[in-house]
């Protein structure tokens, strides 16, 4: 008998590809929407009639009529982020009570994993990670160090006593730390802590992977939902210059129970340029008059922190890279129109290291490499206003199949500007 599969949608860069978009795009084809990894260092963006909603931990599932929504295993949780968020979904008059259902073996953020991130962050000084400031590191370094809470235990009597042992431990790491700044109030977070532990048992706390295995041999279209972005992999990123989680498609099986087999269509998502912020290597990176175009008509902003992203042309170099680790089927092209006004448009197409020309995306990822790049004509055209590919400039159509041949993957969605509707569905 054919196993029936779910399918996954995740970014191929940085992160801010516009997941928010296109998974509320993409929800009414599915009933279940599955976050896999990753926490609240997330901020995928929901625009509905001109108006935005950051969503951080809950999946983007959460808007749609009768859609269930999974908080997997290999989550991340912050209690006080998850809750506030919760709160805000119900002010816009959204019943969430029976639509939320999370994995009793995903891990919580303890106050101290946060405070624990900013020692770790300002003892190092220009070599930081740029990090959300959320917790995410010392969580999953707790996870992996065999040393976390989790969201089941949150059920056990001894809780308040499990928590005291690892605020404890946290606190005697943290003297080891030079004085830095904590950007929050530590009791009065804690107390907001333990009122959303209390409040997180409205919800479901479930065996994620039971649930997620029975639903899909029910025939239930589920789709998991990536965040971060590819190149924030843990493995296969640009180390250290990553988050802690596995972002790429192999984190579906893990974060929520899934076997390979299961695995369908897989939509990678990337921007029509780059962005990315926090440290680390940016091959394409530009510092000029264009870079600053392409972050001012991109609101590029980080969703999560505010902070500005660092812009650069599309790579292809790392394109090809993530769309084979992840073996994307169909990729979805985000935010097309913000280069509606350049005159040339530039991909890189390899990188130049020292004498030698580099083709595949390199290990240190391309810290020293000069990009060689094709130019393209700009399409000079507004594309918002397009909703068919045959209207779409020959210009842009130029592009696109340039990016299809050199990555062998069909671009099916394309996304022309932030509303719903302004999306054309090949
Ligand atoms: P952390 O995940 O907060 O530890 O941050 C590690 C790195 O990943 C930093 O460079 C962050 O800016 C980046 N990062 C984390 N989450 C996101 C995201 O959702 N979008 C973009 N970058 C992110």
């Amino acid at each position: 008998m054919e196993q029936k599969k779910l399918d996954v949608v995740l970014g191929l860069q940085w992160g801010d590809e516009g997941k928010g978009k296109v998974v509320d795009v993409l929800t009414p084809n599915y009933k279940m929407v599955a976050r896999f990894q990753g926490g609240p260092n997330a901020g995928h963006s929901l625009v509905f009639d001109g108006d935005s909603f950051v969503l951080h931990t809950v999946p983007s599932g959460i808007f749609r009529e009768g859609t269930v929504n999974v908080i997997g295993n290999g989550v991340v949780i912050d209690p006080v982020i998850l809750l506030e968020e919760i709160s805000a979904i119900e002010k816009r008059g959204v019943d969430v009570s029976d639509k939320l259902v999370i994995s009793k073996r995903a891990h919580l953020i303890l106050p101290t994993h946060r405070a624990l991130d900013a020692a770790s962050e300002s003892a190092m000084g220009k070599a930081k990670i740029g990090s959300t400031l959320k917790g995410i590191g010392p969580a999953y370094a707790d996870k992996t160090g065999r040393n976390g809470l989790r969201v089941g235990d949150i059920l056990h009597d001894d809780f308040a006593a499990l928590y005291q042992a690892h605020k404890q431990r946290h606190q005697q790491l943290l003297q080891q730390y030079p004085p830095f700044q904590l950007p929050f109030d530590f009791d009065e977070y804690e107390k907001q802590w333990f009122q959303a532990v209390e409040q997180m048992k409205r919800f479901p706390f479930i065996d994620s992977e039971v649930y997620v295995n029975e639903a899909l041999d029910a025939g239930t279209p589920i789709l998991a939902e990536g965040a971060q972005g590819s190149l924030l992999d843990i493995d296969f990123g640009t180390y250290p210059y990553v988050t802690s989680s596995n972002t790429l498609s192999a984190g579906v099986c893990t974060g929520l129970g899934i076997a390979p087999s299961r695995v369908g269509k897989v939509y990678g998502i990337f921007k029509a340029y780059c962005t990315r912020v926090g440290s680390g290597p940016f091959p394409t990176e530009l510092f000029d008059e264009d870079g600053e175009k392409l972050r001012a008509i991109g609101h590029e902003y980080g969703a999560t922190t505010g902070r500005p992203r660092r812009t650069g042309w599309l790579d292809m170099v790392a394109l090809k890279y993530t769309v084979m680790m992840n073996g994307v089927t169909d990729l979805i092209m985000m935010k097309s129109d913000v280069m509606d006004t350049f005159d040339t448009v530039k991909v890189a197409v390899a990188y130049q290291e020292g004498d030698r020309r580099l083709e595949s995306f390199p290990y240190d990822g391309g810290k020293d490499v000069t990009p060689i790049y094709k130019e393209f004509p700009g399409w000079n055209t507004p594309l918002s206003g397009l909703r068919r590919y045959e209207e779409f400039p020959r210009e842009f159509k130029e592009y696109i199949a340039f990016i299809e041949a050199q990555t062998g993957c069909r671009i099916s969605i394309v996304s022309v500007g932030p509303d719903r509707d302004a999306t054309v569905v090949r």
